[in-house]
């Protein structure tokens, strides 16, 4: 009876929506009848509406929402970076392209080591060296090339029309460009426009001329637009300059791989998920498969019980995660065995309820203790049924702080999520092992996690987020608040977050996650926490009974759904 007057209410919804929602957003989404997309970015939400609304497929709507938060993003939004795509078409067949960044041919493995063996200060995460072999756009011209059903120009112009023309900066928008003035100064071997004299204000016009003109040879050219002609060349230049070693070649070289995504089962429902150099579905599916035998609808969402298993689980998960996952194309990872029933029975037959078991009694490799949130997520439904969910990155803030100059846009510091030196974490506190070690042409070890769940009756979540080591936990949580706490798709996004990553022994959570009575009683059993001020931005999208869609955008940012 609950489950069908909320049906007739959000039909009702719907026959009324438009891409305005009134409605209290700490309790809806953005319902839309035919298709949705969830972004980072306003403006960039409305460019892949807009491709849906002419007719474009959500492949199609991806590609122009990845160039656009280039533009509008580019904190995170990138050409200089990679990232991962998992979709499933209106069939039910699903795939996934894995466009993350390559070390250089001329990388070494100890190339972030001092004559000593010690590493050598921030060289992986800040300036030339820092920057792995971009996969972005080659990612989106594969995804064109086998999926695209638009024109490839009509895909990008939206970008550089927004690049050209300029759009107007929000206050966040604003303070995103201001925060790194100095660094960028000092890294950068020419002058960046974006540091001007005065800083950003919000209502100034952020018109970004030399990204328009890549962006336009992107257009015209498609991949030879980036990997070869002038934009190479800019990039091998400010690389010469700044002691970089991307060369022509390894432009030339880069290369997106399909892979199949990695498929489990969670209470009935498929679960569909990035595979490696990802760890995100690997983690994500020991955390779902590990938690289904507990009745954790039963305990209540945020209850003790609940949070206990949750984070003992997540615990012996990231333990494994940096001992045994690295690139499949260099390093065989054992995933049949770590999603292995009896493996993860035997792995979680510790977890005692009087108890927290301390990180140190779980042994096994060191995983990485830091996150970075300059990574973004999309997610989008066309109104064929068509679901692609991506996550793309340039690492840290602004990736490696090197523009390259002429072409307007930024280089990832993606070298920073190898392993720099085994077993030695580096300055962010990541630490890995040999699965993860710099080699020439691999690629280095993800966290993120775009996911698509369905079931008997179809396509049910879109969902991703970015949040570094938090991207897995954030989207295990998500997925519980929707199948196991019956919340909608705004609630689940709402939701106040938590996690544990094994090493530092502790319950990250944002404010007031837990009530002070649970939080005491986990105390009591030997937790230990520390505050966070946010946890992940997820953009998700939930098929609601009767086909129609809730855009779920992260109030923590400013993220938007835009549907129709
Ligand atoms: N650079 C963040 C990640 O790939 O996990």
């Amino acid at each position: 009876m609950k489950k069908l007057s909320f049906t007739l209410f959000v039909l009702l919804l719907v026959a009324c929506s438009t891409t305005k929602s009134t409605l209290d957003p700490s309790v809806h989404g953005l319902y839309g009848k035919e298709a949705m997309v969830v972004s980072a970015h306003p403006l960039a939400s409305e460019v892949g509406a807009e491709i849906l609304r002419k007719g474009g497929n959500a492949w199609d709507a991806a590609i122009a929402v990845q160039f656009a938060l280039s533009v509008v993003y580019p904190v995170a939004g990138n050409i200089g970076g990679g990232g991962f795509a998992v979709f499933r078409d209106s069939q039910g067949n699903v795939g996934s392209l894995d466009f993350r960044e390559k070390a250089p041919i001329n990388a070494e493995r100890d190339m972030f080591l001092d004559k000593e063996g010690n590493v050598n200060g921030r060289k992986s995460l800040e300036g030339h060296l820092a920057s792995g072999v971009p996969g972005s756009v080659d990612g989106m011209v594969r995804l064109f090339d086998r999926f695209g059903s638009l024109p490839w120009t009509e895909l990008v112009q939206p970008a550089i029309d927004l690049a050209e023309k300029g759009f107007i900066l929000t206050e966040s928008g604003a303070a995103n460009l201001n925060r790194a003035r100095e660094l960028i100064k000092k890294l950068n071997t020419k002058p960046v426009f974006l540091v001007r004299e005065e800083s950003w204000k919000s209502g100034d016009r952020f018109i970004q001329n030399d990204l328009a003109n890549t962006l336009d040879r992107i257009s015209k050219q498609g991949r030879d637009g980036f990997y070869s002609g002038l934009t190479a060349q800019l990039i091998v230049e400010e690389m010469q300059r700044g002691n970089g070693i991307i060369t022509l070649d390894d432009l030339a070289d880069y290369q997106s791989v399909w892979r199949d995504p990695l498929i489990g089962n969670y209470r009935g429902k498929r679960i569909i998920s990035m595979p490696p150099p990802s760890s995100g579905g690997v983690a994500l599916l020991q955390l779902l498969e590990s938690i289904e035998s507990y009745p954790i609808a039963k305990y209540g969402h945020n209850h003790w019980k609940t949070i206990h298993v949750m984070t003992e689980i997540e615990k012996r998960v990231y333990a494994d995660r940096a001992t045994y996952l690295g690139d499949p194309d260099f390093y065989e990872v054992p995933v049949t065995m770590l999603l292995d029933d009896q493996y993860l029975t035997d792995r979680m037959s510790s977890i005692d309820f009087k108890e927290a078991t301390p990180s140190e009694e779980i042994k096994e490799g060191r995983v990485d203790v830091i996150e970075s949130v300059e990574t973004t997520h999309f997610s989008i439904v066309d109104a064929q049924g068509n679901a692609v969910a991506v996550t793309t990155t340039l690492n840290s803030y602004l990736g490696s702080k090197i523009m390259v100059d002429g072409a307007g846009f930024f280089l990832n510091n993606e070298m920073d999520d190898f392993s720099v030196k085994s077993g030695v974490p580096n300055q962010f506190g990541l630490v890995g092992a040999k699965a993860n070690e710099i080699v020439p042409g691999k690629r280095m070890l993800s966290s993120m996690t775009p996911t698509i769940v369905d079931d008997a009756n179809g396509l049910l979540i879109v969902v991703g987020t970015p949040g570094g080591s938090t991207i897995i936990t954030s989207v295990f949580q998500t997925i519980l608040n929707v199948v196991d706490h019956g919340m909608n798709m705004q609630q689940a996004v709402n939701a106040k977050r938590l996690h544990h990553q094994w090493l530092p022994d502790r319950i990250l959570t944002e404010d007031s996650t837990l009530s002070p009575k649970v939080k005491r009683k986990l105390i009591r059993l030997g937790h230990a926490f520390e505050s966070r001020g946010s946890i992940g931005r997820v953009d998700a999208i939930l098929v609601l009974p009767g086909g129609s869609l809730e855009g779920g955008a992260d109030p923590r940012a400013q993220d938007t759904a835009v549907g129709f």
